[in-house]
C-alpha cells in the first residue's frame, strides 16, 4: 500500500452554530491527519457543510431569508472556528458547491439508469430535525424520536428509491470485517436494520425545494443523505474529468479512516456502503462511530440548545487546551461529559502540573547550572528512564495507528509523571551542591531527551505551543522528526530565557 490517507468528518448542516459536540469530531480528525503526516503519508483531510433539506429551509423562512443567504452566514461562522482551533482540512465542501451539485445529479442518472433508483412512493415517520426516516424502535408510544427528542412528522410522498435490499448478501460480508468500530454498534446494526427486513431507501422528495434538482423529473429534489454521503467522493472528483484525487485517496492505495457520532452510523454503515458498491468504490477501511458528549445525561446538540460554545473556550483557554481536552479526556468508545470543572481539572494536572512543570523545571535547571547548554556526553540506553522514553515512542504508534488517541496521549503523560518522578528521586539540586557535575549532567540529560520525545509526541494536539516546547530545550522545532526522535541527535542550542508555558488556571 503507499502511504496515502484519507480521513473525513460529517458535513455538519449549517442549522445554528457549531458546538463542543462537532468541535470533538472535527478536532480527532485533525489530529489524526497531523500524525499521518508525521509518518510520511500523503494526506487528504476533508470536512464541510450539509446545506440542503427541509430543516435548513425552514430554518431560512423563519430568519426571512432566502436559503443560500442564509448557509452562507452560518458556514462563515463554521470556517472561522475551525481557524481559531487550527484544523488544518485540505478541502471544505458545501453541498452548494457547483462542481458537488453536477457530481450528485449524474450519480442519480447514472443509478437510475442501472435500475438502482427507481421510482416508487413511500409513507412512514421522518423525523425533520435529524432528517430521517424512523422504525418503530427509533420513536417513543407519542412518536418522540429518541436520539433529538423532536416529534417525528408523517411522511407519504411520492419518492424515488434506492435498492438497499438488494445488497444484503455485501452488507454482511462486510459486517463480519472490523470496519465499524466499536463492535458493539455492529451488533446493533446487524440486528436492528441489516438482518432485520433490509429496506429500500427514500432518496428523493417531493414536498420541499431546497435541494438538488433530479434532472430526471424536475418535481423532486435529491433527499439529504444522498447528496450529503457522496461528499466523500464528490470532494476527490468523483464524476468530474479529473478523477486523479479519487484514485489517490479512495481506492485500495489509500487508508481510508471517516468519523463520525454514533447517532448517524446507520447512514454511514449501512446507505454509504450500498452507494459506493453501486459505484465499484470500496467501503472506507475504517468507520469510527464515536460516543456523545453530553449535558446532564442528554446529547448535547443544536436542536436542544443545551450547547457550550467552542469559541468562548478558544479565547478563555486557547486552542491547544481545547484539543488536548478532547484528545485526552474524550475516549471515543464512550459517551463523554463537558463541563468547566472537568477542562479545569485535567488542564491543570496533565498539561501545568505534569508537562509544563517538567519543562520549566528541567530548562531553569540547565540555565542555572549550564549557562543553558548542556555537556556533551553518552546516555546509557539501558537506563530505565531511557529505555522508558524509547518504549513510548512504540506504545504511542501503535495506539494512534489503532486510531486510539485518548490512550495514546495518555502513555506520554505517564512519561511526564515518571520524568517528575526521576527529579525528585535525583535531587539535581543536591547533585550540583556536592559538584557532581557528571551525574547532574547525565540527569539532566536524560530528562531533556524525554521531553523531546514528550513534546514530538503531543504535536499534532499541541499545535501552537509545540515549537515553544522543543524551543524550551534549546531545539529548532523543524528538525525533530520519528527518524531522529530515539536518538535525539539534534543541534541544542543555549537556552536564553525562562519559560511558563500551561499556567495553572485558578
Ligand atoms: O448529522 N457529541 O449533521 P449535524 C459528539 N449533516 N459528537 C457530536 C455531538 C455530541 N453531542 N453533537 C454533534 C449531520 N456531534 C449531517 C451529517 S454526513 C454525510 C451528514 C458531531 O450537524 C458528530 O460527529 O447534526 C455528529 O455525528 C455530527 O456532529 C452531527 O452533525
Ligand atoms: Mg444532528
Amino acid at each position: 500500500m503507499s502511504k496515502n490517507f484519507f480521513v473525513s468528518t460529517p458535513i455538519y448542516y449549517p442549522s445554528g452554530k457549531l458546538h463542543i459536540g462537532h468541535t470533538y469530531t472535527t478536532t480527532l480528525a485533525d489530529v489524526m491527519a497531523r500524525y499521518k503526516k508525521e509518518n510520511g503519508f500523503d494526506v487528504f483531510f476533508l470536512t464541510g457543510s450539509d446545506e440542503h433539506g427541509q430543516k435548513i429551509e425552514q430554518k431560512a423562512v423563519e430568519a426571512n431569508m432566502s436559503a443560500q443567504e442564509y448557509v452562507d452566514g452560518i458556514v462563515l461562522t463554521f470556517k472561522e472556528l475551525w481557524e481559531k482551533l487550527n484544523i488544518d482540512y485540505d478541502r471544505f465542501i458545501r453541498t452548494t458547491d457547483e462542481d458537488h451539485v453536477k457530481a450528485v445529479q449524474k450519480m442519480f442518472s447514472l443509478l437510475l439508469s442501472k435500475d438502482l433508483i427507481y421510482p416508487s412512493k413511500y409513507s412512514g415517520k421522518y423525523c425533520i430535525s435529524c432528517e430521517e426516516f424512523l422504525t418503530r424502535e427509533q420513536m417513543d408510544e407519542d412518536f418522540i424520536h429518541n436520539v433529538c427528542k423532536n416529534k417525528a412528522v408523517d411522511f407519504e410522498e411520492e419518492t424515488y428509491m434506492l435498492r438497499v435490499s438488494n445488497f444484503k448478501d455485501y452488507l454482511q460480508e462486510l459486517f463480519a470485517t472490523d470496519f465499524l468500530e466499536p463492535a458493539n454498534r455492529k451488533k446493533e446494526m446487524l440486528n436492528n436494520f441489516i438482518n432485520n427486513d433490509l429496506e429500500d431507501l427514500s432518496v428523493t422528495r417531493v414536498s420541499f425545494k431546497w435541494g438538488i434538482e433530479v434532472l430526471e423529473n424536475p418535481n423532486h429534489v435529491i433527499y439529504v443523505w444522498l447528496d450529503a454521503l457522496s461528499n466523500y467522493i464528490t470532494a476527490l472528483g468523483w464524476g468530474s474529468n479529473d478523477e486523479s484525487m479519487l484514485q489517490k485517496f479512495w481506492s485500495h492505495d489509500s487508508e481510508v479512516l471517516q468519523l463520525v457520532g454514533k447517532e448517524i452510523t446507520r447512514f454511514h454503515s449501512i446507505y454509504w456502503p450500498v452507494m459506493l458498491k453501486s459505484l465499484d468504490l470500496k467501503a472506507p477501511d475504517k468507520l469510527l462511530s464515536h460516543g456523545w458528549i453530553l449535558s446532564k445525561d442528554t446529547k448535547m446538540s443544536k436542536s436542544l440548545g443545551n450547547v457550550i460554545d467552542p469559541i468562548e473556550l478558544i479565547e478563555k483557554y486557547s486552542s491547544d487546551a481545547l484539543r488536548f481536552y478532547i484528545i485526552n479526556n474524550l475516549p471515543t468508545d464512550k459517551d463523554g461529559n463537558f463541563t468547566d470543572e472537568l477542562f479545569i481539572e485535567s488542564f491543570n494536572t496533565n498539561l501545568a502540573n505534569n508537562v509544563g512543570n517538567l519543562l520549566s523545571r528541567v530548562s531553569n535547571m540547565i540555565m542555572k547550572y549550564f549557562d543553558g547548554k548542556l555537556l556533551e556526553t553518552k546516555i546509557d540506553e539501558s537506563h530505565f528512564l531511557v529505555k522508558l522514553g524509547n518504549e513510548t515512542i512504540k506504545e504511542y504508534q501503535k495506539l494512534m495507528d489503532q486510531y486510539n488517541m485518548s490512550e495514546a496521549c495518555q502513555v506520554i503523560l505517564k512519561l511526564g509523571q515518571e520524568c517528575n518522578k526521576f527529579i525528585e528521586d535525583t535531587k539535581p539540586w543536591a547533585l550540583e551542591k556536592e559538584q557532581k557535575i557528571d551525574d547532574l549532567n547525565l540527569v539532566l540529560s536524560i530528562l531533556q531527551k524525554n521531553i523531546m520525545i514528550i513534546s514530538f509526541l503531543l504535536k499534532p494536539i499541541l499545535v501552537n505551543s509545540y515549537p515553544l516546547m522543543v524551543g524550551q530545550m534549546g531545539v529548532d522545532p523543524k528538525e525533530v522528526n520519528f527518524k531522529n526522535l530515539e536518538s535525539n541527535n539534534f543541534n541544542f542550542n543555549k537556552i536564553e530565557n525562562k519559560l511558563v508555558l500551561f499556567e495553572r488556571i485558578k
